[in-house]
């Protein structure tokens, strides 16, 4: 098959997998389902489950060779370095205390380069994908990152990892304290992937977390980047999925961000 053949592939399992995902979140959000826990304050529910399954029975179908990296345990190893990183419900939090903002996000690796995304917000049907060196879109119209030029114009957001309490080296809070005083703005939405989808299209100006995981930031990273924004890591420096923090903007925020970070270490 043809790389180009093969590629429209990736897309259009991509596309069938967060479609069939979005069913099921939908189809849980209106009914009472069963929650256990992670950790102290780390959720997961059936539909956490039953999404990722689906995700996986979807990809396995076309491409039985490639590799899965899903949140909840799906993670099978493949001969080659096709791989698909997926985390089948982002928001867990919001979605069981049915706070409306949640969504599904799968980034398709190779060669550990990560070469497409697609974040799925089901509730207000909106699809945000990228290609590596084709551009970003919301359902299928081309976004582009905001022009604010400065922090102090500026709207961010930023999460709390769940195993923040235990962690002092991913307390987040001095560096909300901070700029907090500095910006318009900051948002805590409880979806990492859609604050990135959000900095993709310019309703967030910028984006900040600590102790992320590779299925929270591997499709919206690939997004913001594509349409035209900047992801690093605290220094600035090239955001692995591995990183501890990741700061993504417009870029015309960047350096500011950055040096906010760097006035506190941890
Ligand atoms: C969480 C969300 C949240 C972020 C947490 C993540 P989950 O993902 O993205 O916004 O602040 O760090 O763990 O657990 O709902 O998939
Ligand atoms: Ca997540
Ligand atoms: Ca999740």
């Amino acid at each position: 098959m043809h790389l180009e053949q093969e590629f429209e592939s990736v897309r259009n399992v991509g596309r069938e997998a967060v479609r069939r995902a979005g069913v099921i979140l939908l189809e849980g959000y209106s009914r009472d389902i069963k929650i256990s826990y992670k950790g102290e304050i780390d959720l997961v529910t059936e539909v956490d489950w039953a999404s990722e399954k689906e995700i996986i029975r979807v990809i396995h179908a076309s491409f039985p060779r490639h590799g899965i990296l899903g949140e909840e345990g799906g993670i099978v190893p493949g001969p080659g370095s096709e791989r698909w990183i997926i985390d089948p419900l982002d928001g867990t939090t919001n979605y069981t205390h049915h706070f409306p903002f949640f969504g599904i996000s799968i980034g398709f690796e190779s060669e550990g380069e990560v070469l497409y995304g697609i974040v799925f917000d089901p509730l207000r049907n909106q699809t945000f994908e990228a290609v590596k060196g084709e551009g970003a879109t919301l359902n299928g119209t081309p976004i582009h990152v905001s022009e604010t030029p400065l922090l102090s114009r500026s709207l961010l957001a930023t999460g709390f990892s769940s195993s923040q309490p235990e962690d002092p080296r991913r307390d987040n809070l001095p560096h909300f304290n901070r700029f907090s005083r500095k910006v318009q703005g900051i948002r805590r939405t409880g979806s990492a992937a859609l604050d990135l989808c959000y900095v993709a299209m310019g309703a967030l100006d910028g984006f900040w977390e600590i102790g992320l995981s590779p299925w929270d930031t591997a499709a919206g990273s690939l997004i913001v980047r594509e349409a035209g924004g900047r992801v690093s890591d605290r220094q600035d420096g090239k955001h692995e999925l591995t990183s501890p923090l990741i700061v993504a903007s417009n870029g015309l925020i960047h350096q500011e961000m950055i040096s906010l970070l760097s006035e506190v270490t941890c």
